[in-house]
């Protein structure tokens, strides 16, 4: 296993329920460093940019819409394993199919509304560390 890189986002959702912390807290706890972390409320187009690869999905202008209904948390998590860590503790899309204990099971109220982003390949995660964080 290599130490890799994820780029995370805590949604609006999760913003406004005041749940940064915990969830932050479940990264540490798991092993994975906060290296970069901002705090930004999205323009239309970087949600848009962001979410490129989904731009023909009928539910992408719900998605671009609820991305910049308020603030999100941007970070780049680092430790071994990463990216499918990082994935592991957020649970399914669907916070309904997401087991238990994971981030989208315990904080998420629904498919659209679902708490966190994270990158789902090596090519996702430096594509989208890029985007915010540059190179
Ligand atoms: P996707 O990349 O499939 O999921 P994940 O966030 O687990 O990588 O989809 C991106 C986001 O689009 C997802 O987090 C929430 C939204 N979405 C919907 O609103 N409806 C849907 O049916 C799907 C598949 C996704
Ligand atoms: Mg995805």
């Amino acid at each position: 296993m290599a130490t890799e890189r994820t780029l995370s986002i805590i949604k609006p959702d999760a913003v406004a329920k005041n749940v940064i912390g915990e969830i932050v807290t479940r990264f540490e706890k798991a092993g994975l460093k906060v290296v970069e972390m901002q705090m930004k409320a999205l323009s239309q187009a970087e949600a848009e940019g962001f979410y490129a690869e989904h731009k023909e999905r009928p539910f992408f202008a719900d998605l671009v819409a609820f991305m910049t209904s308020g603030p999100v948390v941007v970070q780049v998590l680092e430790g071994e394993n990463a990216i499918a860590l990082n994935r592991e503790l957020m649970g399914a899309t669907n916070p309904k199919e997401a087991a238990e204990g994971t981030i989208r099971r315990d904080f998420a109220e629904s498919i659209d509304a679902n708490a966190v982003h994270g990158s789902d390949s090596a090519a996702s995660a430096e594509r989208e560390i890029a985007y915010f964080f540059g190179k």
